[in-house]
């Protein structure tokens, strides 16, 4: 049943529409919020992905252009429209007429009411609109680092080799002697390269729950400085320290690479190594602890 109403020029329209009239607009309306919500999870998968700009751009103009569409259907289809003017020929109004008047102005408020659907498909839409444009913000942070700042290519097992490829042997070093070496499958690795110092002939101990780490005298420590990263090269055999050009630290060689002088803040970290059966050098594991500087002070 519909009521009809008279405007300002006399003119006679519908004012209120069945609830059959209003069912085609509420179903665009839901539509295009369903569409909107489906453009904006093809944006988080695109995003998720890895991105392509022409698919994120259609996604986002669809999604946007979903809620555009919908709003303006709603605001222009199914908001009651007006002005209405009631025709007022007695200023008194009957009790049927005010019975009337208040039918009307319930009816109103229930047309106004009864869309909760529709109200939550717009929230949804826009809601996850919102937390899909977070991740641009997460994928710009770049790749997850996961373990990668914790651990080195070094690995139980490993054969330790010189910059040359050549595996070491007790007889390599001389006492006193020092060389850069890596494990055979990353060679020249930035993060792998470690300084191989031979302090004497006989088994050595530099701390406590180290007793086999350092065999017929060679220590194994990472060249990476703990202060802000240098190469630590530079062997002083007669106070058997480690010394960093950059900022003069100077590590105890002999007792786990302590710092003794100058800014690094802890020790190189040490290489647990052993001669196999063939009498090569080899890892026992990788080292206990990340190399380097911490983390916020690497370039
Ligand atoms: S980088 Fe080694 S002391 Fe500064």
């Amino acid at each position: 049943m519909s009521i009809t109403e008279r405007d300002d020029s006399g003119a006679s329209h519908p004012a209120i529409e069945t609830v059959e009239g209003k069912r085609g607009y509420e179903l665009v309306v839901a539509a295009s919020f369903m569409v909107s919500v489906l453009a904006t999870v093809g944006l988080g998968v695109s995003y998720w992905l890895g991105g392509q700009p022409q698919i994120e751009g259609a996604l986002l103009f669809v999604t946007l252009g979903g809620i555009g569409i919908g709003m303006v259907a709603w605001g222009k289809y199914l908001v009651p429209q007006g002005p209405y003017v009631q025709e007022r020929e007695t200023l008194k109004s009957e009790i049927l007429e005010r019975e009337a008047f208040l039918e009307s102005l319930e009816r109103g408020q229930r047309q106004l009411g009864r869309r909760p659907f529709l109200g939550k498909l717009l929230g949804l839409s826009v809601g996850l609109f919102g937390i899909i444009n977070i991740f641009p913000f997460l994928r710009s942070l770049g790749p997850q680092p996961k373990k990668a700042l914790f651990t080195t290519p070094w690995k139980a097992g490993a054969l330790i080799v010189s910059v040359g490829g050549a595996p070491i042997t007790v007889d390599t070093l001389e006492v006193g002697g020092i060389q850069t070496v890596f494990p055979s499958y990353d060679v020249g690795g930035a993060i792998s390269q470690t300084v191989l110092i031979r302090i004497g002939d006989t088994n050595w101990t530099t701390l406590p729950g180290r007793e086999t780490w350092g065999p017929n005298g060679y220590l194994a420590y990472s060249k990476i400085c703990t202060h802000a990263g240098c190469p630590v090269g530079l062997y002083q055999e007669l106070t058997q320290q480690l010394l960093c050009p950059c900022h003069q630290s100077l590590f105890d060689v002999l007792t786990g690479a302590t710092p003794v002088f100058g800014p690094a803040p802890r020790p190189l970290p040490q290489l647990p190594i052993y001669f196999d059966s063939k009498g090569n050098l080899r890892a026992q594991a990788g080292y206990d602890q990340p190399v380097g500087p911490g983390f916020w002070e690497r370039g």
